[in-house]
């Protein structure tokens, strides 16, 4: 294991179940609120998946393991990311928090043994998704965004609900997509993926999947 990542498993051993070995993993890290994020957006995983036939179980590992960087504080993270050899985009060093979806590839790799490279590319692109994104790619990033409890109203979340749970994958990725694109004036960054996934997703031939 790369040696920059050893304060954060001080104390952890696998049980062998991934479920288990995740809640182990945040509570020694203190952080509960991820842990309590991470089993919401499993749970809305594993039904997308199903609904959109999609692999469950691997939906469900994807989910479980894609904000694991998030033990690891802000600050840190993209020195994390530089001693960790990961490519960073020039756009990214604007906003340190942009590179956790490929800290926590990383850190599944390193830590928790993952090899699937589905499992691996979706937890990468969770927040921003990307061009050519695979169904699992899209279950993943768009569970993580139905399973968000934010304080307040917030319709275009409901929307984006009310779409996927009608067979309207691509047009309820989109709702979230578009809502980004229209506030982008008050975001640290729009991420060229993000922009590459909403252009190709806004072509016709997409709609209606
Ligand atoms: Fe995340
Ligand atoms: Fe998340």
């Amino acid at each position: 294991m790369n040696e920059v990542l050893l304060p954060y498993m001080q104390g952890f051993q696998s049980t062998g179940n991934l479920r288990s070995d995740i809640r182990w993993f945040f509570e020694l890290n203190d952080d509960r609120e991820t842990l309590d994020h991470t089993y919401k957006v499993a749970g809305v995983a594993q039904k997308v998946a199903e609904r959109y036939e999609a692999d469950p179980r691997k939906a469900v590992t994807a989910a479980l393991l894609h904000d694991i960087s998030n033990v690891i504080p802000v600050s840190k993270m993209m020195e994390t990311a530089d001693k960790l050899g990961i490519p960073i985009l020039e756009e990214e060093r604007k906003y340190d928090r942009i590179v956790h979806q490929k800290l926590s590839r990383a850190m599944a790799i390193e830590l928790f043994l993952i090899e699937d490279e589905e499992i691996l590319n979706a937890i990468e692109c969770h927040t921003t998704l990307k061009a050519n994104s695979t169904l699992l790619d899209k279950v993943l990033f768009i569970s993580d965004k139905m399973a968000w409890e934010l304080p307040g109203e917030h319709p275009y979340l409901q929307s984006i609900k009310d779409k996927v749970n009608n067979d309207q994958l691509i047009e309820g990725i989109l709702v979230y997509l578009d809502h980004l694109w229209d506030n982008r004036a008050n975001m640290k960054l729009v991420h060229p993926w993000l922009i590459a996934a909403r252009d190709e997703l806004s072509n016709d031939e997409f709609k209606g999947y």
